[in-house]
């Protein structure tokens, strides 16, 4: 187990920057969730870690050790590709046998080790079998086993669960977590899936453009997001961002403002902080539903809002149909105000 740092680096494929003088630091132990979306340098890094690909500047440590000139074969990461990158030689059980092997183990201890792995990930009935004949989440799961069975310094997983069906990634997704919860081993996982980061991270790095636009824990990141595109990116459906212009903002927003022009002001609500009441409801905005989501116990609700779509809960959306107007109600400390120029955060 090992803490794992970043140091001001730096990295470009010809134009495209990746890296931008970049820090992060992560702890020993920690369930870290490099989140953004895709082509923002989340597999690079993941790859610069690794050794596989080369940062162009600055220094990347594990357990404190300067690794940035340590062969990949000894710097004692286990990676899971997005790719898989699996032994195609091998069959299941070798393949989840290698790093075992590599490790000295062997018999009937080798055997019990691969067999829970393979139970664990749904894998038992397939150990005979070559990566050529196993579907794509099948093999995605066998990079992942061959990857937890190591107890490696640090586990780098780049979209273990992308491959899998729903109800498969939420198994497995659970299989991750308990066991970093039992071992503790750092992790650095990469995905575009908020929704995972969320469950997952202890942190989690918002990437945007070869630099950090967040990073925190994922309560935090939902609460108080940084900028907008934080906002609109952590939390479904994403985050509603209205000109403030369009509204008297609420009394305690307006305190909020600090003598700023609220023209130049974006104003943020979650759709699950804006309720949709019946027409003429008092202290509400006017809007017209333009589409109705039933979400199970409650319907989401698309709405004009004078002339910027929002999306809104109702508890008894049957009730509506497009076409009708609607209230649409917020409590003013549920409010998120942003520069309109920066996107920046402008309090708290
Ligand atoms: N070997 C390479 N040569 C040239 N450009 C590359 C190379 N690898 C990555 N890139 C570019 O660098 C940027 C970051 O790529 P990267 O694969 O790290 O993104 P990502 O965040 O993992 O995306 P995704 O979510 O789609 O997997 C992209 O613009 C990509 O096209
Ligand atoms: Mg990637």
């Amino acid at each position: 187990m090992a803490a794992v740092a970043f140091e001001r680096i730096a990295k470009r494929f010809g134009p495209t920057v990746v890296a931008d003088d970049l820090t992060l630091r992560i702890a020993d132990g920690e369930f870290f969730v490099l989140l953004g979306p895709s082509g923002c340098g989340k597999s690079t890094l993941l790859h610069l870690l690794a050794g596989i690909e080369p940062a162009d500047r600055g220094v990347m440590r594990i357990g404190g050790v300067d690794v940035s000139a340590v062969p990949p074969q000894q710097r004692d990461v286990a990676m899971v590709f997005q790719s898989y990158a699996l032994y195609p030689h091998l069959d299941v059980f070798e393949n989840l046998a290698f790093p075992l092997r590599n490790r000295g183990l062997s018999g009937r201890a080798l055997r019990a080790e691969v067999e829970r792995m393979a139970g664990t990930l749904g894998l038992g009935a397939l150990l005979a079998k070559r990566p050529r004949d196993l579907s794509g989440g099948q093999r995605q799961r066998v990079a992942l086993g061959r990857a937890l069975i190591r107890r490696p310094a640090a586990f780098l997983m780049d979209e273990p669960l992308s491959n899998l069906d729903a109800a498969l990634r939420l198994e497995i997704r659970e299989e991750i977590k308990r066991v970093h919860q039992t071992h503790r081993i750092t992790t650095l996982y990469v995905t575009h899936d908020q929704e995972e980061a969320m469950a997952l991270a202890d942190r989690i790095a918002v990437l945007r453009g070869g630099s950090i636009a967040q990073c925190d824990a994922p309560e935090a990141l939902y609460a108080r997001p940084a900028d907008t595109f934080v906002a609109r990116f952590v939390g479904t459906p994403p985050m509603n961002l209205l000109p403030a212009a369009l509204l008297a903002p609420p009394e305690a927003a307006a305190a909020r403002l600090q003598g700023r022009d609220p023209a130049s002001v974006t104003l943020g609500l979650r759709p699950q902080d804006l309720e949709a009441r019946d027409a003429g409801a008092a202290g509400a905005l006017e809007a017209r539903v333009l589409l109705l989501e039933p979400a199970g116990g409650f319907t989401w609700l698309v709405a004009d809002l004078a002339g910027t779509r929002v999306k809104a809960r109702r508890a008894d959306g049957a009730r509506l149909a497009p076409g009708d107007t609607t209230r649409l109600a917020f409590a003013a400390g549920s409010v998120h105000l942003f520069d309109a120029a920066s996107g920046r955060r402008l309090e708290r």
